[in-house]
């Protein structure tokens, strides 16, 4: 590993890294005979989970003959110290084809004196501060490395990463639950959503999001046991390998003055990583956030039909269809499709990705950093592909059992886009965000309204 001259001032280092975690890094390296400095090009960012990541060199012990290490100090709440623990296993468990997809840790972890927090290093991703979150690609020149690099994660985390087929039968109750509260804060943030998009509705089991849409089951109620569409229904799971919270600010990508390398991706931040999870579980974190990210280049009609493109992944998609978002649909819903195919499990991966598709977007309806609007839509594409689900599975919706909901208004439709009368209805609309100031890709759950943690990375936060 690289190493530069780096600073030794210990007051510059509190500052850059907080005096509590440069004191705690400090008695660690004396107690290990080893020295902490700063390095002359040095990082530093804020997730939105509170953590701070900022780069340091660690003297290696000269009696043990180590080398020097530039790393990220990442310091996490001491609640969190599973991460070091899921992040490990990761590595430790990935075949040798994509263990180098995944930035290593180094050393063991440091807990700041109180026990508040806890510091654990990890290598630069790629070796150099060149590297860049994937969601800070620019749409407008850079539009094809992002999508080359979202193809290409998605293709290696399906193939290289999980070779085996593992399946197992899952109830559709228990798995769309998993499915929605994994990482959730609480059922709390659920409730508001559906309170905010389907006010009349909270607990009808059918509804229909608008005119244009069909009657489906009520995505908000598809945590709750007894749902008449799914009680006492079972689908084979393929599992395997998972980061879980697979959005484009968790994959790093090499950004130099030959523009991004699409083949160079890095996954971080692997805090919720499971051995045996959903497959669908990072392809459709990885599908939807790159949709959020397109969002606000989408005309009205695009973003209709993405609702059916999605949902329909085999079907060739709508002319109308941003071409690029076309191609990663097919290519993201292909890559595991293949091999689900040659073992006959066709079938259940498209039941599958309908569930894990819905359940996502349920989840991205909580998220309190993604305008109204767009949460609207995301109501609306789990309302679909629970109802695609229902027809695939041969589950006899009845036409008449809900009405033309008098669900969510985005009243910045209208106005940024010139939308259609779609969505329109008696309800009065629910405050929207705004779509300008929208940092898209940042997807960390917090209540809507939540003040937003400084970045410290450039970026702007919602
Ligand atoms: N190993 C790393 N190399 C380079 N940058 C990193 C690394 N780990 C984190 N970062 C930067 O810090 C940000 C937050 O880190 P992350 O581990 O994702 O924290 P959080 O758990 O809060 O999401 C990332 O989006 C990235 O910009
Ligand atoms: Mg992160």
């Amino acid at each position: 590993m690289f190493s530069s001259p780096g600073s030794d001032d210990k007051r510059e280092r509190a500052l850059f890294l907080g005096s509590d975690v440069s004191d705690a890094l400090d008695l660690w390296a004396e107690l290990e005979n080893r020295r902490i400095s700063l390095p002359s090009d040095r990082v530093k960012s804020k997730g939105f989970t509170g953590a701070s990541v900022a780069s340091v060199i660690v003297h290696g012990d000269p009696e043990r003959h180590e080398d020097d290490r530039n790393v990220m100090a990442k310091a996490v709440p001491f609640a969190d110290r599973d991460e070091v623990r899921n992040h490990r296993e990761a590595v430790l468990n990935a075949p040798p084809e994509f263990v180098d997809r995944l930035v290593k840790l180094h050393f063991g972890p440091v807990v700041v004196a109180d026990g508040a927090k806890i510091v654990f290093f990890q290598d630069v991703a790629g070796g150099t501060t060149k590297y860049r979150p994937v969601s800070q690609l620019c749409l407008d020149d850079e539009v094809e490395d992002l999508v080359d690099t979202v193809a290409g994660v998605s293709m290696a985390v399906a193939t290289l990463w999980n070779r085996k087929i593992t399946v197992r039968p899952i109830p559709v109750e228990q798995f769309l639950r998993t499915e929605i509260q994994h990482l959730s804060s609480g059922a709390g943030s659920l409730d508001r959503a559906a309170a905010e998009f389907l006010p009349h509705a909270v607990s009808v089991p059918w509804v229909r999001t608008t005119k244009d849409d069909p009657i489906a089951p009520n995505p908000f109620m598809a945590t709750e046991e007894g749902h008449p569409a799914f009680e006492g229904r079972s689908i084979e799971v393929l599992g395997g390998f998972s980061h879980g919270d697979l959005h484009l600010d968790n994959v790093m990508v090499l950004r130099d003055e030959l523009g991004a390398h699409p083949g160079s991706f890095r996954l971080i931040d692997l805090r919720t990583y499971e051995e045996n999870a959903p497959r669908t579980r990072d392809q459709c974190m990885l599908l939807l956030s790159t949709v959020v990210l397109f969002w606000r280049t989408l005309a009205t009609r695009e973003r209709k039909a993405l609702l059916t493109a999605i949902c329909d992944p085999h079907r060739e998609p709508d002319a109308g269809l941003d071409r690029r978002l076309a191609w990663l649909i097919g290519q993201m819903y292909g890559a595991t499709n293949r091999l689900a195919d040659q073992n006959n499990f066709g079938q259940a991966w498209y039941r599958q990705y309908l569930l894990g598709i819905a359940a996502t977007a349920v989840r991205f309806t909580t998220f309190g950093n993604i305008p109204a609007e767009v949460r609207w839509w995301f109501v609306r594409l789990a309302a679909r592909a629970l109802r695609r689900y229902c027809d695939e599975a041969g589950i006899v919706v009845d036409d008449r059992l809900a009405p033309a909901a008098p669900g969510y208004t985005p009243s910045s439709d209208k106005r940024s886009t010139g939308a259609d009368a779609e969505g329109q209805s008696a309800m009065p609309a629910v405050g929207t965000g705004n779509l300008d100031g929208f940092v898209l890709g940042r997807l960390h759950q917090h209540p809507p309204g939540r003040t937003s943690p400084d970045r410290q990375d450039g970026s702007v936060a919602p």
